[in-house]
């Protein structure tokens, strides 16, 4: 009986689960393996992290989950499973109400893409209209409403968006965003054109809106202190693959592999003493022939010497709900068995 209790709780299934995905840009000079078996789930009310340098296949995976990807970008592999519902194989109307009503997705120029001779108040009033049938005057009121709660005085709404300032206009995509109350937020690097200080609040924002609201995100971004104080789990992106995932805690205070370490101790913490970033040495590869065994290995100052040039690392189980893609943690572990 209690045995069948826990696998009912087990059986509680993510509202997003990308599995053993794979795009590839099919460029003049090859395939350019962008996204390479990339594996995550996202719970309901859970902030899902998506880190790592610059080129590492992070847009490439928001864009595949609501299929926005265009060519040269190709899904070679994979699903992507929302709700239960495979969103590779959806048809074309299914999958425009997919976008906005259930899925949302705020870019890091979605502030730039709004349209210039409308006010931003009649582009959130059209998103509203175009998916429900609501009345001009009810979905203004909304629109106010919406406004209210990303923080920018309601009377805005009839100002066209030269009008507002950077930090107003990314507030109001993500009131667009919000306007159908979607069940996941995809926040594709949302704040990094804004300053420090105006990222940090909208993030709060963001917060107080999903504890309210009870959406789930996929929080993409290059700022590690904004990434772990905002997430509950975090998946580091390495080369087009995922080299970590554990909790927000876990990859803050017990990175198992060597890249989520040099990461995680080259950032200055929100809070903390402000450390210079020291950066990793050395550069990314480039995805149209990464390195052999384990990608990272050329950059790694712990690599050991004819097995990670070799034998790609899979992930490993490194705690509970933690794994890690590096041949040391596996070797530790050999280790400490045979102890
Ligand atoms: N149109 C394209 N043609 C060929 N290769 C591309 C194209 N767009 C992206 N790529 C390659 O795909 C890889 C992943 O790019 P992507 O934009 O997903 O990275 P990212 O992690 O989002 O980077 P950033 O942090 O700079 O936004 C990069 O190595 C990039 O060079
Ligand atoms: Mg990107």
């Amino acid at each position: 009986m209690s045995h069948e209790t826990t696998s009912n709780i087990q059986a509680v299934p993510p509202l997003l689960s990308v599995q053993g995905l794979h795009v590839e840009y099919r460029t003049r000079k090859g395939p350019v393996r962008a996204v390479d078996n990339v594996s995550f789930d996202i719970q309901r009310n859970e902030v899902f992290g998506l880190a790592g340098e610059s080129g590492c296949g992070k847009s490439t995976i928001a864009q595949a989950i609501l299929r926005l990807h265009k060519p040269p970008a190709h899904i070679t592999d994979g699903q992507v499973l929302f709700d239960m519902t495979d969103v590779l194989k959806l048809d074309k109307k299914a999958l425009q109400q997919l976008r906005w009503e259930h899925i949302a997705f705020v870019s890091q120029s979605a502030m730039n893409a709004l349209n210039p001779v409308m006010t931003v108040g009649e582009q959130v009033i059209d998103v509203m209209q175009a998916h429900r049938p609501v009345h001009r005057k009810q979905a203004r009121q909304r629109a106010r409403e919406l406004f209210d709660v990303v923080g920018i005085d309601p009377d805005r709404i009839d100002s066209y968006p030269h009008q507002l300032s950077g930090g107003m206009r990314q507030r109001a995509v993500i009131a667009i965003a919000l306007a159908l109350q979607p069940e996941l937020i995809i926040l594709d690097e949302p704040t990094t054109a804004l300053d420090v200080v105006v990222q940090k609040q909208i993030m709060e924002e963001l917060k107080q809106l999903k504890d309210e609201f009870g959406f789930s995100a996929l929080f993409i971004t290059h700022d590690l202190s904004l990434l772990v104080e905002f997430s509950d789990r975090i998946a580091i992106m390495y080369a087009g693959e995922i080299v970590e995932i554990g909790s927000s805690r876990q990859i803050f205070t017990e990175p198992q592999h060597p890249y989520t370490q040099r990461l995680m101790g080259s950032f200055p913490t929100l809070h903390g003493e402000r450390k210079a970033f020291l950066g990793i040495p050395g550069s990314p590869p480039n995805l149209l022939s990464p390195p052999t065994g384990c990608r990272f290995h050329p950059r790694c100052d712990v690599a050991i010497a004819g097995l990670c040039q070799e034998v790609h690392p899979d992930l490993f189980t490194v705690g509970d709900k933690h794994h890690a893609a590096c041949h040391l943690v596996t070797e530790k572990d050999r280790d400490f068995q045979q102890s």
